[in-house]
C-alpha cells in the first residue's frame, strides 16, 4: 500500500564495504559444472565478493556514511540494518553493528529480502516525520553461507557486501518523492532459505516476476511523485541480474544507459545491491544535487520496492 510523502528528510551520505576476498567465474568452473562465458551471458556477473560476517560488513560501510556526512555518531536516534542472512537468529545483528559502531540509539533489522534496503529508507523518512532526526540505513549481506556452493544455479548469483545511507531531517519537503512497496507471499516457494538450510531457487519463476513487479514499483512510485519516465536521471535497481533490469528498462521506457550497475563485480548482494549501485554512481560523478533517482528492487517473498528521490547529500 502506498500513501502520499510528506517527508522532509534527506538522504545525507553513503557508505561501502566488501569483502577482500574475489571469486571468479574461472574460480566458480572449479567447483561446479558451469563457464565464464555462461555466468556472464545469463546474469552479467564477471566476479563476486565474499567473506565476513553481516555485522562487520555493515559497520564498515556505516562508519564510511558517517564520516563522510561529516556528522556525529551520537547524533543517531536510529539504526535500520536491512539483511536476509542475519549472523544470528538472536538478537537483530543491528544492534551488533550498534555497538560496533558506539551509536546509543534504536537499533532494529529489517528482512524484506532484497526490497529490504528501500523498504529501509522509506521507514527511515517515516521515523523522521515521526521525531528522529537522523538514522543510519544499512543493507549487508552474507549470503555465501546460505548459498550451496555445489549448486550451479544459484552459487553463480550470490554473494556478500554492505551499503549504508544516513538519512537525516532537512527543511522542507525533503528528498522522498515517491515510494511503493509491496510483496505477493504466494510466491513463497519461488525463493526461500530454511533455519540451517541454504537457498533454494526457481530462477524462472523469480526472474518473470520480478521484472512485473520491478516495473509496478516504479511505476506506482513515478507516478506518486507526478514524473514520468523521461524525468528521472538515474534507476540504481536492484542487481540480481543485467537481462531483468534490461528487461525492466525496456516496459518502462527508460534507456538501460541510465542505469547504475555493479553486478559485474559484486554479484547479487541482496539488500545491499542498491546503495553498493548508488554509491558508485555517485563515486563516478554521475548523481549531482537535484538529480532525480528512481531506486527499485525486488526479491524473494515476493517483495518489491521503489523510491524516487531528488539527490540533495553530500
Ligand atoms: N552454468 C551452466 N549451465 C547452467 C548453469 C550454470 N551455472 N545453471 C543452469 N544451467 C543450465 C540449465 O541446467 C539449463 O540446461 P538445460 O537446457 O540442459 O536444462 C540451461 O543452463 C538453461 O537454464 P535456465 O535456467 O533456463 O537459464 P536462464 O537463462 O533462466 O538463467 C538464471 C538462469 C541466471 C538463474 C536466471 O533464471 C535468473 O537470473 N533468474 C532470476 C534469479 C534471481 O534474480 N534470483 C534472486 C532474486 S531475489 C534475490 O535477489 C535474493
Amino acid at each position: 500500500m502506498s500513501s502520499s510523502a510528506k517527508s522532509g528528510a534527506r538522504m545525507l551520505s553513503l557508505g561501502t564495504a566488501l569483502p577482500e576476498r574475489v571469486v571468479s567465474n574461472k574460480d566458480l568452473e572449479e567447483m561446479v559444472n558451469t563457464s565464464h562465458d555462461w555466468i556472464v551471458e545469463r546474469s552479467g556477473i564477471h566476479e563476486r565478493r565474499v567473506g565476513g560476517s553481516t555485522a562487520g560488513l555493515a559497520a564498515d560501510a556505516g562508519k564510511i556514511a558517517i564520516e563522510r556526512g561529516g556528522i556525529d555518531p551520537s547524533s543517531i536516534d536510529l539504526l535500520i540494518l536491512a539483511t536476509t542472512s542475519p549472523d544470528r537468529q538472536v538478537p537483530a545483528t543491528a544492534s551488533t553493528v550498534q555497538e560496533l559502531l558506539g551509536l546509543h540509539c534504536g537499533a532494529m533489522d529489517l528482512n524484506a529480502a532484497c526490497s529490504g534496503f528501500v523498504y529501509g529508507l522509506i521507514a527511515a523518512h517515516g521515523f523522521i516525520q515521526m521525531g528522529h532526526n537522523r538514522i543510519l540505513v544499512i543493507g549487508s549481506e552474507t549470503l555465501s553461507r546460505i548459498t550451496d556452493w555445489t549448486d550451479r544455479s544459484t552459487c553463480i548469483l550470490f554473494a556478500d557486501g554492505a551499503g549504508a545511507a544516513v538519512v537525516e531531517r532537512t527543511e522542507g519537503r525533503g528528498d522522498l518523492h515517491g515510494w511503493h512497496v509491496d510483496s505477493n507471499g504466494a510466491l513463497e516457494e519461488a525463493l526461500f532459505c530454511d533455519f540451517d538450510g541454504k537457498i533454494q531457487m526457481n530462477g524462472h519463476a523469480i526472474f518473470k516476476n520480478a521484472v512485473l513487479a520491478m516495473e509496478n514499483a516504479a511505476q506506482k512510485s513515478l507516478s506518486m511523485a507526478n514524473l514520468t519516465p523521461d524525468d528521472i536521471d538515474l534507476v540504481v535497481p536492484h542487481q540480481a541480474n543485467v537481462r531483468i533490469v534490461e528487461a525492466s528498462c525496456k516496459r518502462l521506457g527508460i534507456p538501460y544507459e541510465k542505469t547504475s550497475m555493479v553486478i559485474h563485480r559484486t554479484g547479487n548482494t541482496s539488500s545491499a545491491s542498491i546503495p553498493l549501485a548508488l554509491e558508485d554512481a555517485w563515486a563516478e560523478g554521475r548523481v549531482s544535487k537535484g538529480d532525480n533517482i528512481l531506486l527499485v528492487g525486488f526479491g524473494a517473498g515476493m517483495t518489491s520496492a521503489a523510491a524516487v528521490i531528488t539527490w540533495d547529500g553530500v
